[in-house]
């Protein structure tokens, strides 16, 4: 039998868990040991909601710094010239502050996002990646000094000036993310062909490849195939000297995003494309989600049909509006003890305003307890409305 008269403090969880696990399968069948593992790890300090210090009230905990953090992941991970921050993703302030900080450029997809992006970026780090604009639209951009585009039509294509970078947007698969993108965007091969043969004919300084493979792509392979296609047309016209691998870099809501993942990206980056090639990325969940944290409280419980409904007061229309594109929103509770599946939902009076149909959380959880979402950052902040009266929790910034 294992020692277990260690010092808490010298021994990792992972240690404690597993002398646990080594007493329990002695005593309990493996079954029995599976349920009760969960009061366990409450018991001992695993990652539950416990170990976050915030008062009682629900609000978005913003860590701006992991911003700058997660940027650094990605500059050591995939082999980039420059990454432009998506801030539709989260535009705060201090968001975009962290960003600008570490030399990292802008993505933006509205004239009122460069218009607050210039406060913070150069124009020559700016990115205008939204191919569904107005001429007018485009001519107000190119007046702010904006020089890179994102298009997938050669509609007002006269009306760049030759210094621009010009990127033509691929179609991508739309069903291999959990946030599709879906067809709305990109070109189907014919028309691909027919404006790049058109602008390789002009004399922008730069012309490239862009796609997304959709936001939360927890498939590396879905850039193997659109890589293998930028591949393809850099064959056919080598002026193409640059591409961009959009957003999609995905984040471990429900810790199934294996480590490994960036890194098979980086592999496929440097078999299919050039060394010579500019690369670039526009990542936006990726940076922005770890920044977050969002603390919830429970209002009321109710039983229907033997399967539990547990209402927060945040719900899609306070910033989880995601949850209705099946992405898994996993909650950390204060409570322990064993678990059950529960429906999770939120305040309003809106049938869709469910954060997820099936989710474990301890059986003792009650009116009144806070819930904590990990990796918030992320279209959460952007997206709160004041839908139904219900106030939108508020922002407690942290150093
Ligand atoms: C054009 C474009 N670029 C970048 C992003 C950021 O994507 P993500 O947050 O998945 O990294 C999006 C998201 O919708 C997008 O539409």
């Amino acid at each position: 039998m294992t020692d277990i008269s260690l010092n808490k403090k010298q021994i990792d969880d992972k240690k404690i868990l597993s002398i646990i696990s080594e007493i329990y399968e002695n005593v309990y069948q493996q079954k029995d040991f599976e349920e009760y593992l969960p009061s366990i790890q409450g018991e001992i300090g695993f990652p539950t909601a416990k170990k976050y210090p915030f008062a009682n009230k629900t609000a978005f905990h913003m860590y701006p710094k992991k911003a700058g953090e997660q940027i650094e992941k990605l500059t050591e991970l995939v082999p980039v010239k420059q990454i432009y921050y998506a801030m539709k993703a989260n535009s705060r302030h201090e968001i975009l502050q962290e960003v600008a900080k570490k030399n990292a450029g802008c993505d933006c997809a509205s004239v009122k996002e460069v218009q607050d992006a210039l406060n913070y970026f150069d124009p020559k780090n700016i990115l205008f990646s939204n191919p569904l604009c107005t001429r007018e639209e485009i001519e107000q951009i190119i007046g702010l000094g904006v020089r890179k585009f994102v298009i997938h039509s050669e509609e007002y294509l006269e009306i760049f000036p030759q210094e621009c970078c010009i990127l033509l947007r691929i179609a991508t698969n739309p069903d291999t993310s959990r946030w599709s993108l879906g067809n709305k965007f990109g070109c189907d091969k014919k028309s691909t062909l027919n404006i790049l043969k058109k602008l390789c004919k002009k004399s922008f300084s730069k012309i490239g490849i862009s796609f997304h493979v959709g936001s939360q792509n927890e498939h590396p392979d879905s850039w193997k195939e659109a890589l293998e296609k930028a591949n393809q047309l850099q064959k056919k016209f080598p002026k193409i000297n640059v591409v961009d691998l959009g957003g999609g870099f995905p984040i471990s809501y429900d810790n199934q995003i294996s480590e490994t993942f960036i890194p098979e990206v980086k592999q496929l980056v440097e078999e299919y494309i050039s060394k010579e090639t500019t690369i670039i990325i526009e990542p936006g969940r990726f940076i922005a989600a770890p920044t977050t944290i969002l603390q919830a409280q429970v209002k009321s419980i109710r039983t229907f049909n033997d399967t539990k409904w547990i209402y927060l007061d945040v719900g899609i229309y306070q910033g989880m509006f995601e949850a209705v594109g099946n992405l898994k929103f996993t909650p950390l509770s204060t409570k322990t003890g064993v678990v059950e599946e529960v429906i999770l939902a939120g305040p309003t009076c809106d049938g869709i305003d469910v954060i997820s149909k099936k989710i474990k959380i301890p059986q003792t959880t009650s009116a009144g307890d806070f819930v904590i979402f990990e990796n918030a950052g992320a279209y959460s902040i952007e997206s709160r409305t004041q839908f139904n009266g219900f106030n939108s929790p508020e922002v407690i910034v942290h150093e």
